[in-house]
């Protein structure tokens, strides 16, 4: 059989290259891939698929019917694969209208647009094949206490921010276009991504490139927040195995089983950093930790149970903690070009405006 067609959302973000990479890599699908290229989409993730004839970037908004009408025509996709988000909460608490027009209203037309598709398909292999994901988070749970069991895919969800609120509003409608027009949609809720290509608003690449130059490491609050800690390679291995083997109409909860305190993850870091830069004059790069105001509404703990996925789909990550921290690092360490290009944008301003920091020179 010839390879099949995935529609990728959001495929120049940070999780959605990592997948399309993976998926091209081992030459599992042709990817059309759509993104709006925000701040946080970045064509030089894709770099190394710039000849690739299986890869087809297609640069609008998953808000535009026409546009997605279009491609469903032309690319007769088998399955589309939803990345496409604001996804920094920060951001959301700032100014929360992206986030509800894009993960709210965007995912909205992106299932009115399937689901047209979909009905349409008269090839019934075809038709029952076919699959719509959507990469959702663990935020959509709300927050833990300290002795809570980690959260179930039958967790109620109890989101706390603007951007979490507005990716329930995502799983709410797609649950509800399975259960009402039967389009066989598969959700996915995951834990606190790491690894390269990841844009350095978010806590771990923030953190080693502000240590490399010596920059305070801006920590919230207490920083005994807790996050579910996990590779994103893992993470993408886990959806293709949703989208190849999960249950029509299913949710499946994805994490590291990797709880550790915000604290804890910038120490280790800082770590690692003073053992592979052992020179530099910022060693010991601890001595930079900052604390500051807390984040409004700061979810105090996430924890995924996974056993579904696991004992489902014999889903198991296979990064340790520290050692996918390690690839990470290494990772800016070796992409100086691709950290130069995404420092000169708006993520200046960005940071200079949220920690109201003096400019960069
Ligand atoms: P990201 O912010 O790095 O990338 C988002 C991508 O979507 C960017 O390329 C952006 O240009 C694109 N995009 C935004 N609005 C768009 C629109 N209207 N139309 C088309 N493209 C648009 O995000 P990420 O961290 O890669 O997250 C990807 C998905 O995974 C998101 O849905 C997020 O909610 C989810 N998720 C992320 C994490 C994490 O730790 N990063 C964990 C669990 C789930
Ligand atoms: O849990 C999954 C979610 O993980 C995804 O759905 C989101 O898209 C993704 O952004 C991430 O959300 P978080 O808010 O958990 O990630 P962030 O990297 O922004 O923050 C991680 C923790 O670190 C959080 O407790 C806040 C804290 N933090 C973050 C930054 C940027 C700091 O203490 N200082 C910082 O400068």
């Amino acid at each position: 059989m010839s390879k099949p067609t995935l529609l990728v959302t959001g495929g120049a973000g940070f999780i959605g290259s990592n997948f399309v990479l993976a998926q091209r890599s081992a030459d599992r699908a042709r990817i059309i891939n759509l993104d709006k290229l925000t701040y946080a989409g970045n064509l030089a993730n894709l770099e190394e698929l710039r000849d690739d004839p299986h890869h087809v970037f297609v640069h609008g908004d998953i808000a535009d019917r026409e546009l997605l009408r279009r491609l469903f025509r032309e690319h007769r996709p088998h399955a589309v694969v939803h990345f496409a988000a604001e996804s920094h909460v920060d951001r959301s608490i700032y100014g929360p209208d992206a986030f509800i027009q894009t993960n709210v209203v965007g995912t909205f037309h992106l299932l009115e647009e399937t689901r047209r598709y979909w009905e349409g398909l008269e090839d019934h292999k075809r038709k029952r094949d076919f699959r719509i994901l959507l990469v959702s988070t663990d935020e959509v749970y709300g927050s833990l206490g300290p002795e809570d069991p980690p959260f179930r895919e039958t967790t109620p969800y109890d989101p706390s921010s603007p951007y979490s609120a507005s990716k329930a509003a995502g799983d709410h409608l797609a649950r509800a276009y399975y259960r009402t027009y039967g389009l066989p949609v598969l959700i996915t809720n995951c834990s606190n991504n790491y690894g390269p290509y990841q844009f350095p608003e978010k806590l771990i690449p923030l953190m080693i490139l502000n240590a490399l130059e010596g920059k305070p490491l801006p920590i919230y609050g207490d920083g005994l927040n807790v996050r579910d800690w996990l590779y994103v390679k893992d993470h993408c291995d886990a959806l293709s195995l949703v989208l190849e083997r999960g249950r029509v109409g299913e949710t499946y909860n994805i994490g590291g089983r990797c709880e550790k305190t915000n604290l804890e993850v910038v120490r280790t870091l800082c770590r690692i950093l003073d053992e592979m830069r052992p020179e530099s004059p910022n060693v010991p790069h601890q001595k930079l930790i900052t604390f500051v105001k807390d984040r409004p509404g700061h979810d105090r703990r996430y924890a995924m149970d996974c056993t579904k996925i696991m004992e489902e789909l014999d889903w198991r990550p296979r990064y340790g903690f520290e050692e996918g921290l390690r690839k990470t690092i290494e990772w800016y360490l070796d992409h100086p070009h691709w950290v130069a290009s995404v420092k000169s944008g708006e993520y200046r301003n960005w940071i200079q405006h949220h920690y109201n920091l003096p400019p960069t020179p």
